[in-house]
């Protein structure tokens, strides 16, 4: 046995390495196994952090192509530099990934690098090494979803880790799945003058998201440029030399077609990433569709071994992984932690932005929820005349009782961020009202949160 801990979690991406920092900073002595070569796991390596620099740096291309004219800036002739944007790109995911190193240190969390395995409770093994832990802690994230007769060479057919790495802009962009990374990464692509077809199962891209709110973000996308097939099936793909032949048929059936592509996307959902972890030894069991199986507190089945992040039930994002950290942690230091699952922001970081927390208008009418509707277009709000960026709006559901926020929907400029203040809101219980209530800087745009708060009660000041 080469070393023993209170803590030791395997994975450390978002979930990972925010709860081993927790769990340090409460007296506990951590260790962090991770097998990839730096810290930060999907997020910051090959995810949230790569794919948002492409995201700045293509709208910033964008803008200089087709916006800045109209703002009377002239910048001659527009080039691009690919590989300069794809070094930046490298720069920001290193100075992020040596960032957690340093918070690795600072907090003397251990970093056991290589393939942790887990031999029985308490008893781990890392690349040869045996170590001991009163706790194990899974977070190991997920990975992409293959899709049958599309095999993924991440030159060719790529999923959105080679959809990041690529070095010539491909003319022609076929996505699998019109989701979070096929519209995000489909942006990227486009901007930079791809043709971009997005294919879609189902008859509505971002499927989780309130109808009104996909239904405008499928018109927006479609005046970019963007190619959608709704309701259309992926029944094969093939490889050559210069490109790929992907086979379509109508979602409900009928004859297929031949797409040509430079470059096919898939990204159809992640899945946990979980084997050769020994879970089956340990005795771990997983839920219905292939997760490791928690209890609210993050428990598994076998004591001493838990779970959170992407690996476990739950929306796949960066910041459910986070939260999940610090409230094992601060469960295990014998505190409350608790995560408040009702109040998980997603945001698509396209551009307008599409943001949204809390329950759509469908999920309320499913669960037989009385509610009122508050709306407010971007075309009424002064500052985003000013930017130039009218598209979009805001849009509140409350309780028709009580007027209690149950959820916002923002497509927008800076959704993602004005998406936070409604989410406090509903942290705190506010009403609509109180959204209503509150002075809100002039001229700014979360006025338009204001003004939909204000027409949820039909009182609106400026429409
Ligand atoms: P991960 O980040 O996947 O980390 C798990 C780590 O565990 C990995 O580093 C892996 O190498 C390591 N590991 C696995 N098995 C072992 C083992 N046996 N031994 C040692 N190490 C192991 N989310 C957002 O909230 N916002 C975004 O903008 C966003 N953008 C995204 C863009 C893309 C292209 C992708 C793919 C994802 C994006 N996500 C985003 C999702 C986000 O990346 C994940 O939700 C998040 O990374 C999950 O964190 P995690 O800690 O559970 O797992
Ligand atoms: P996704 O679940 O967001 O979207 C997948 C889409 O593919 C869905 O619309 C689904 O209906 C469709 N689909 C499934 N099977 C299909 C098939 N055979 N043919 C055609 N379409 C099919 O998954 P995605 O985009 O792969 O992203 C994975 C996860 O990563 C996201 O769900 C999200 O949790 C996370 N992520 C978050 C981001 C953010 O927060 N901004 C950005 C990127 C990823």
């Amino acid at each position: 046995m080469s070393d023993s801990f209170d803590v030791i979690v395997i994975g450390a991406g978002p979930g990972g390495y925010v709860c081993a920092i927790r769990a340090a900073q409460l007296g506990m002595k951590v260790a962090c196994v991770e097998k990839r070569a730096t810290l930060g796991g999907t997020c910051l390596n090959v995810g949230c952090i790569p794919s948002k620099a492409l995201l700045q740096s293509s709208e910033h291309f964008e803008e200089a192509l087709h916006k800045l004219a109209d703002h009377g800036v002239g910048v001659g002739q527009v080039t691009l530099d690919l590989a300069r944007m794809q070094a930046r790109k490298g720069e920001v995911v290193s100075a992020n990934v040596k960032g957690v190193e340093f918070l690795f240190k600072k907090n003397k969390v251990t970093w056991l690098k290589g393939e942790g395995r887990i031999d029985a409770p308490g008893r781990l093994m890392v690349d040869g090494t045996e170590y001991a832990a009163k706790h194990i802690i899974i977070a190991t994230g997920s990975e992409s979803i293959p899709l049958p007769g599309v095999a993924v060479d991440e030159k060719r057919i790529v999923t959105s880790t080679g959809g990041l790495e690529l070095e010539s802009v491909p003319k022609h962009l076929v996505v699998i799945g019109g989701g979070y990374i096929g519209l995000e990464l489909g942006s990227v692509w486009r901007r930079l003058g791809a043709e971009v077809t997005v294919v879609e199962f189902l008859d509505r891209l971002v499927p989780a998201m309130d109808t009104e709110v996909g239904k405008a973000f499928e018109r927006i996308l479609l005046k970019q440029g963007v190619k959608l097939r709704l309701k259309t099936k992926v029944m094969g793909a093939k490889a050559d030399a210069t490109g790929v032949d992907i086979t379509l048929a109508p979602a409900a059936g009928g004859a297929e077609e031949t797409l040509r592509a430079d470059v096919l996307l898939v990204a159809i959902g992640r899945r946990p990433h979980i084997a050769g972890l020994g879970l089956d030894s340990a005795g771990v069991a997983l839920d219905e569709r292939g997760r490791i199986a928690v209890d609210a507190h993050f428990a598994t089945n076998v004591p001493g071994i838990w779970a959170i992040g992407d690996c476990i039930a739950g929306p796949m994002l960066a910041h459910k992984a986070e939260e999940e950290g610090v409230a094992l942690a601060e469960t295990l230091a014998g505190q409350h932690g608790h995560v408040n699952y009702g109040v998980i922001p997603g945001v698509v970081y396209t551009w307008p932005e599409v943001a949204s927390v809390g329950e759509t208008e469908e999920q309320l009418k499913a669960r037989g929820v009385a509610y009122k509707v508050g709306k407010f277009p971007f075309m009424a709000n002064g500052r985003a005349r000013a930017m130039g960026d009218t598209d979009g709006f805001v849009k509140l559901l409350s309780d028709k009782g009580t007027d209690r926020l149950l959820g916002a929907h923002i497509i927008g400029p800076d959704a993602g961020t004005l998406i936070a203040e409604l989410a406090l809101a509903m942290e705190f219980g506010a009403s609509a009202e109180d959204v209503a209530r509150t002075c809100h800087a002039h001229p700014s745009l979360n006025e338009a949160v204001k003004e939909a708060a204000l027409a949820v009660d039909g009182r609106a000041l400026h429409i």
